[in-house]
């Protein structure tokens, strides 16, 4: 991670910050697209380098980024840290270190079988297990690969007590033995549909990684605006524009998932047009 200070400015119809050293050399990369990522001023941001000729780099900073940092056309002094992503994925030591994302059941087999699980035995979800359904969920696509999701792992039974009690749909989390809350970050992803999609895509992925496990979990709703989604947020510490957007409560189960009911294949399904 590089820290420097720069200046956000306009830059012709864009508005951008400099890169005031030669990105290239920095993250020895000699040729290619120049993915980075970090924080302005401690605002999340993922982007890619544009080149301004004579090795001049520049950073596009997008209308919702401009809004987080209050930004509005003047000349503007920043703080940053600037990773090279290109640089993640080369190393080879930190691509071992990340366990392989493997169950034995085949991936139509899970999709179809994966029902909500309300009931849990209590017992521990071993941190192994926890990193693949964590790793399951950054899998997931978001529009433009803005990635606005964030996870947290809560498996303080006071917390998880105390939310059980602020949401009737929610009682399962009193015997859960930890819940994955994720997060949607409005400082990343300003279009709130896509913002909402990206983070129902993530809780999918995890559903679907918990019951390939052999683990049993539910998606709890958080709707926007009301005393529970505050709660959370609040217990969480989360940062502004930052929303839980769905709780999910796992445990193994102690109960048979009921199968799905069978769809209706003609009810739902059309070709062509409706
Ligand atoms: C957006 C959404 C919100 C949900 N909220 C809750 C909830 O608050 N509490 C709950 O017990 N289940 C909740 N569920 C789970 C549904 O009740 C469940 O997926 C549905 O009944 C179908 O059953 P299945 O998951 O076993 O296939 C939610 C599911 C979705 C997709």
């Amino acid at each position: 991670m590089v820290e420097f200070q720069s200046r956000i400015g306009k830059d012709g119809r864009l508005t951008v910050m400099e890169i005031p050293f030669d990105a290239r050399e920095t993250f020895q990369m000699p040729k290619g697209t120049i993915f980075v990522c970090g924080t302005i001023n401690g605002i999340p941001y993922r982007g890619k380098l544009l080149s301004r000729g004579n090795g001049k780099q520049v950073l596009t900073i997008d209308k919702t980024l401009q809004k987080g940092l209050g930004y509005a056309g003047q000349d503007f002094p920043v703080n940053v840290a600037m990773a090279c992503e290109n640089q993640a994925e080369m190393v080879d030591e930190e691509k071992e270190a990340i366990p392989r994302l493997h169950s034995d059941m085949e991936a139509i087999t899970a999709i179809a079988g994966r029902a909500s699980v309300r009931k849990y035995a209590d017992k521990t979800v071993e941190p192994q297990k926890l990193e693949v359904i964590l790793r399951a969920g950054l899998s997931a696509p978001s529009a433009k690969n803005k990635r606005p999701f964030h996870f947290v792992v809560v498996e303080d039974k006071a917390v998880l007590g105390a939310w059980a009690a602020g949401n009737s749909n929610a009682k399962m989390l009193s015997h859960a033995p930890c819940c994955i809350v994720v997060c949607g970050d409005g400082n990343v992803e300003g279009t709130r549909d896509f913002l909402v999609g990206g983070c129902a895509a993530a809780t999918q992925n995890m559903l679907i990684a918990i019951h390939a496990l052999g683990l049993g979990g539910v998606w709890c709703g958080v709707l926007r605006g009301k005393e529970w989604s505050r709660q959370v947020a609040a217990d969480l510490y989360l940062p502004v524009k930052v929303e839980p957007l769905t709780v999910i409560a796992l445990g193994y189960p102690t109960e048979q998932e009921k199968a799905p009911v069978p769809w209706d294949m003609k009810s739902h399904i059309h070709y062509e047009r409706w």
